[in-house]
Protein backbone atom coordinates (compact mmCIF):
# COMPACT_ATOMS: atom_id res chain seq x y z
CA UNK A 1 0.00 0.00 0.00
CA UNK A 2 2.87 2.32 0.71
CA UNK A 3 4.53 1.52 -2.26
CA UNK A 4 1.16 2.49 -4.32
CA UNK A 5 1.05 5.84 -2.23
CA UNK A 6 4.47 7.19 -3.04
CA UNK A 7 3.77 6.81 -6.90
CA UNK A 8 0.30 8.51 -6.06
CA UNK A 9 1.29 11.70 -7.51
CA UNK A 10 2.75 10.54 -10.47
CA UNK A 11 -0.17 9.36 -11.64
CA UNK A 12 -1.85 11.83 -14.16
CA UNK A 13 -4.80 9.67 -15.35
CA UNK A 14 -8.01 10.44 -13.05
CA UNK A 15 -9.45 6.76 -13.55
CA UNK A 16 -6.36 5.33 -12.25
CA UNK A 17 -5.82 8.03 -9.57
CA UNK A 18 -9.42 7.07 -7.97
CA UNK A 19 -8.57 3.49 -8.11
CA UNK A 20 -5.12 4.31 -6.42
CA UNK A 21 -7.89 5.72 -3.74
CA UNK A 22 -9.95 2.51 -3.93
CA UNK A 23 -6.70 0.54 -3.30
CA UNK A 24 -5.50 2.00 -0.29
CA UNK A 25 -8.72 2.42 1.58
CA UNK A 26 -9.76 -1.31 0.54
CA UNK A 27 -6.04 -2.78 1.81
CA UNK A 28 -6.02 -0.26 4.86
CA UNK A 29 -9.00 -1.65 6.29
CA UNK A 30 -8.13 -5.38 5.17
CA UNK A 31 -5.12 -4.26 7.35
CA UNK A 32 -6.68 -3.66 10.69
CA UNK A 33 -9.11 -6.02 10.17
CA UNK A 34 -6.15 -8.48 9.84
CA UNK A 35 -4.58 -7.04 12.53
CA UNK A 36 -7.79 -7.30 15.14
CA UNK A 37 -8.07 -11.17 13.49
CA UNK A 38 -4.18 -12.14 14.53
CA UNK A 39 -4.72 -10.49 17.69
CA UNK A 40 -7.48 -12.60 18.27
CA UNK A 41 -5.55 -15.62 17.65
CA UNK A 42 -2.72 -14.51 19.73
CA UNK A 43 -5.29 -14.76 22.52
CA UNK A 44 -6.05 -18.45 21.83
CA UNK A 45 -2.29 -18.79 21.99
CA UNK A 46 -0.97 -18.94 18.12
CA UNK A 47 2.37 -16.84 17.78
CA UNK A 48 0.98 -14.63 15.17
CA UNK A 49 2.49 -11.70 17.02
CA UNK A 50 5.77 -13.10 16.69
CA UNK A 51 4.78 -13.86 13.09
CA UNK A 52 4.01 -10.20 12.20
CA UNK A 53 7.05 -8.92 13.71
CA UNK A 54 9.39 -10.55 11.87
CA UNK A 55 7.25 -9.63 8.20
CA UNK A 56 7.60 -6.22 9.50
CA UNK A 57 11.07 -6.26 9.63
CA UNK A 58 11.59 -7.93 6.55
CA UNK A 59 9.42 -5.43 4.52
CA UNK A 60 10.77 -2.55 6.30
CA UNK A 61 14.05 -4.13 4.91
CA UNK A 62 12.88 -4.32 1.59
CA UNK A 63 11.50 -0.35 1.55
CA UNK A 64 15.12 0.31 2.94
CA UNK A 65 17.13 -1.34 0.39
CA UNK A 66 15.24 -1.62 -2.87
CA UNK A 67 14.15 1.51 -4.91
CA UNK A 68 10.86 2.85 -5.11
CA UNK A 69 10.23 1.68 -8.20
CA UNK A 70 11.16 -2.25 -7.47
CA UNK A 71 8.92 -1.99 -4.38
CA UNK A 72 6.36 -1.20 -6.24
CA UNK A 73 7.18 -4.17 -8.50
CA UNK A 74 6.94 -5.91 -5.87
CA UNK A 75 3.71 -5.22 -4.53
CA UNK A 76 2.38 -5.39 -8.22
CA UNK A 77 3.76 -9.05 -8.09
CA UNK A 78 1.95 -10.01 -4.70
CA UNK A 79 -1.04 -8.42 -5.97
CA UNK A 80 -1.03 -10.94 -8.18
CA UNK A 81 -0.53 -13.74 -5.84
CA UNK A 82 -3.61 -12.52 -3.50
CA UNK A 83 -5.48 -12.22 -6.80
CA UNK A 84 -5.38 -15.71 -7.81
CA UNK A 85 -5.80 -17.14 -4.37
CA UNK A 86 -8.70 -15.03 -4.25
CA UNK A 87 -9.86 -15.96 -7.79
CA UNK A 88 -9.35 -20.11 -5.91
CA UNK A 89 -11.35 -19.31 -3.12
CA UNK A 90 -14.42 -17.58 -4.85
CA UNK A 91 -14.52 -20.36 -7.79
CA UNK A 92 -13.79 -23.46 -5.41
CA UNK A 93 -16.52 -24.58 -3.41
CA UNK A 94 -13.62 -27.44 -2.08
CA UNK A 95 -11.47 -24.25 -1.00
CA UNK A 96 -13.81 -22.35 1.04
CA UNK A 97 -14.83 -25.37 2.88
CA UNK A 98 -11.12 -25.48 4.43
CA UNK A 99 -12.20 -22.83 6.89
CA UNK A 100 -13.24 -24.25 10.48
CA UNK A 101 -15.47 -21.04 11.23
CA UNK A 102 -18.01 -19.27 9.04
CA UNK A 103 -16.88 -15.59 10.48
CA UNK A 104 -13.14 -16.11 9.56
CA UNK A 105 -14.45 -17.65 5.43
CA UNK A 106 -16.58 -14.78 5.93
CA UNK A 107 -13.55 -12.50 6.72
CA UNK A 108 -11.64 -13.99 3.88
CA UNK A 109 -14.85 -13.79 1.12
CA UNK A 110 -14.57 -10.06 1.83
CA UNK A 111 -11.21 -10.03 1.24
CA UNK A 112 -11.13 -12.13 -1.81
CA UNK A 113 -13.64 -9.83 -3.45
CA UNK A 114 -12.06 -7.04 -2.66
CA UNK A 115 -8.73 -8.41 -3.97
CA UNK A 116 -10.44 -9.40 -7.33
CA UNK A 117 -11.48 -5.92 -7.66
CA UNK A 118 -8.78 -3.87 -7.49
CA UNK A 119 -6.19 -6.62 -9.09
CA UNK A 120 -4.94 -4.70 -11.64
CA UNK A 121 -4.40 -1.29 -9.62
CA UNK A 122 -0.55 -1.48 -8.64
CA UNK A 123 0.06 -3.31 -11.84
CA UNK A 124 -1.27 -0.01 -14.03
CA UNK A 125 0.35 2.29 -11.74
CA UNK A 126 3.81 0.61 -11.61
CA UNK A 127 3.12 0.58 -15.32
CA UNK A 128 2.17 4.49 -15.53
CA UNK A 129 5.61 5.04 -14.03
CA UNK A 130 7.54 3.65 -16.55
CA UNK A 131 8.15 0.42 -14.78
CA UNK A 132 9.88 -2.33 -17.17
CA UNK A 133 9.15 -5.54 -18.20
CA UNK A 134 12.31 -7.16 -17.04
CA UNK A 135 12.45 -5.65 -13.19
CA UNK A 136 8.53 -7.21 -13.53
CA UNK A 137 9.28 -10.33 -14.30
CA UNK A 138 12.06 -10.70 -11.97
CA UNK A 139 10.90 -9.39 -8.92
CA UNK A 140 7.99 -11.85 -9.62
CA UNK A 141 10.56 -14.95 -10.08
CA UNK A 142 12.45 -13.99 -6.73
CA UNK A 143 9.41 -13.41 -4.89
CA UNK A 144 7.94 -16.79 -5.80
CA UNK A 145 10.97 -18.29 -5.02
CA UNK A 146 10.99 -16.49 -1.90
CA UNK A 147 7.24 -17.87 -0.92
CA UNK A 148 7.64 -21.37 -1.45
CA UNK A 149 11.17 -21.00 0.79
CA UNK A 150 9.36 -19.40 3.34
CA UNK A 151 6.29 -21.73 3.41
CA UNK A 152 8.55 -24.36 3.50
CA UNK A 153 10.37 -23.24 6.57
CA UNK A 154 7.26 -22.24 8.20
CA UNK A 155 5.61 -25.79 7.95
CA UNK A 156 8.99 -27.39 8.94
CA UNK A 157 8.84 -25.48 11.69
CA UNK A 158 5.28 -25.90 12.91
CA UNK A 159 5.58 -29.55 12.67
CA UNK A 160 8.76 -29.86 14.69
CA UNK A 161 7.32 -27.57 17.01
CA UNK A 162 3.92 -29.83 17.25
CA UNK A 163 3.54 -32.77 19.40
CA UNK A 164 0.93 -34.18 16.98
CA UNK A 165 3.77 -34.81 14.15
CA UNK A 166 5.27 -37.30 16.18
CA UNK A 167 2.00 -39.66 16.63
CA UNK A 168 2.35 -42.71 14.23
CA UNK A 169 0.77 -42.25 10.68
CA UNK A 170 0.46 -38.54 11.45
CA UNK A 171 2.57 -37.51 9.19
CA UNK A 172 1.55 -39.28 6.30
CA UNK A 173 -2.06 -38.86 6.20
CA UNK A 174 -1.29 -34.76 6.47
CA UNK A 175 0.99 -35.52 3.06
CA UNK A 176 -2.08 -37.45 1.06
CA UNK A 177 -4.62 -34.49 2.07
CA UNK A 178 -1.56 -31.92 1.10
CA UNK A 179 -1.40 -33.69 -2.38
CA UNK A 180 -5.07 -33.55 -2.68
CA UNK A 181 -5.22 -29.72 -1.37
CA UNK A 182 -7.08 -27.31 -3.67
CA UNK A 183 -4.60 -24.50 -2.74
CA UNK A 184 -1.39 -26.71 -3.42
CA UNK A 185 -1.79 -27.70 -6.89
CA UNK A 186 -0.71 -27.11 -10.39
CA UNK A 187 -3.15 -25.08 -11.75
CA UNK A 188 -2.53 -22.71 -8.67
CA UNK A 189 1.01 -22.44 -9.59
CA UNK A 190 0.29 -21.88 -13.29
CA UNK A 191 -1.68 -19.11 -12.59
CA UNK A 192 1.33 -17.83 -10.64
CA UNK A 193 3.18 -18.10 -13.27
CA UNK A 194 1.24 -16.28 -16.10
CA UNK A 195 2.60 -13.18 -14.65
CA UNK A 196 5.65 -13.90 -16.59
CA UNK A 197 4.89 -14.17 -19.92
CA UNK A 198 5.76 -11.11 -21.82
CA UNK A 199 2.62 -8.28 -21.85
CA UNK A 200 0.88 -9.67 -19.65
CA UNK A 201 -1.79 -7.74 -17.58
CA UNK A 202 -3.95 -9.07 -14.60
CA UNK A 203 -7.22 -8.33 -16.32
CA UNK A 204 -6.26 -10.95 -19.23
CA UNK A 205 -8.63 -13.15 -16.68
CA UNK A 206 -11.38 -11.50 -16.72
CA UNK A 207 -13.21 -11.88 -13.18
CA UNK A 208 -16.14 -9.35 -14.01
CA UNK A 209 -18.57 -11.83 -13.43
CA UNK A 210 -17.27 -13.49 -10.70
CA UNK A 211 -16.78 -10.28 -8.95
CA UNK A 212 -20.15 -8.88 -9.72
CA UNK A 213 -21.92 -12.35 -8.55
CA UNK A 214 -20.16 -12.31 -4.71
CA UNK A 215 -20.89 -8.73 -4.33
CA UNK A 216 -24.50 -9.53 -5.17
CA UNK A 217 -23.77 -12.63 -2.75
CA UNK A 218 -22.32 -10.90 -0.29
CA UNK A 219 -23.46 -7.29 0.06
CA UNK A 220 -26.20 -7.56 -2.61
CA UNK A 221 -30.08 -7.06 -1.21
CA UNK A 222 -29.82 -10.50 0.95
CA UNK A 223 -26.01 -10.19 1.02
CA UNK A 224 -24.99 -12.65 3.56
CA UNK A 225 -22.71 -9.87 4.94
CA UNK A 226 -25.17 -7.12 4.79
CA UNK A 227 -25.51 -6.89 9.25
CA UNK A 228 -21.65 -6.32 9.11
CA UNK A 229 -22.27 -2.81 7.28
CA UNK A 230 -23.82 0.02 8.91
CA UNK A 231 -23.51 2.25 5.78
CA UNK A 232 -22.22 1.77 2.35
CA UNK A 233 -26.09 1.65 0.61
CA UNK A 234 -26.27 3.16 -2.46
CA UNK A 235 -23.69 0.66 -3.86
CA UNK A 236 -23.60 1.88 -7.73
CA UNK A 237 -22.29 -1.42 -10.06
CA UNK A 238 -18.71 -0.67 -10.75
CA UNK A 239 -17.53 1.07 -8.30
CA UNK A 240 -14.78 0.37 -5.73
CA UNK A 241 -16.59 0.14 -2.51
CA UNK A 242 -14.45 0.18 0.55
CA UNK A 243 -16.88 -1.70 3.39
CA UNK A 244 -15.69 -3.18 6.91
CA UNK A 245 -16.35 -6.09 7.74
CA UNK A 246 -14.44 -8.69 10.34
CA UNK A 247 -14.69 -10.89 12.68
CA UNK A 248 -17.28 -9.85 15.06
CA UNK A 249 -17.36 -6.66 13.93
CA UNK A 250 -20.34 -4.65 12.81
CA UNK A 251 -18.57 -1.80 12.31
CA UNK A 252 -18.94 0.54 9.22
CA UNK A 253 -17.78 1.83 5.48
CA UNK A 254 -15.94 4.86 5.38
CA UNK A 255 -16.12 5.87 1.73
CA UNK A 256 -17.23 4.78 -2.03
CA UNK A 257 -13.87 5.50 -3.32
CA UNK A 258 -12.78 4.36 -7.00
CA UNK A 259 -15.03 3.68 -9.84
CA UNK A 260 -13.43 0.84 -11.10
CA UNK A 261 -14.26 0.69 -15.02
CA UNK A 262 -11.42 -0.97 -15.72
CA UNK A 263 -12.66 -4.71 -14.83
FE1 LIG B 1 -5.69 -6.89 0.83
FE1 LIG C 1 -4.57 -6.17 -2.64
Amino acid sequence: MRSVRSFRDQVKDPELKRQVAGFIGQEALHGREHRAFNDRLAELGFPTKQVERIIKKVIAIRERLLSPKSNLAATAAYEHFTATLAELLLTSEEARALFGHEEVKNLFLWHALEESEHKAVAFDVYKAVGGSERMRVVTMKLLRLTFVLGIAVQVTAALLLDRATYRRGNLRRSWRRLRRSPVVNRKVWDQLREYDRPDFHPDDRDTTALVERWRVELFGEHGTLNDKLTGATDRADGHLDVLIVGPGRASALSSRTASNSTQ
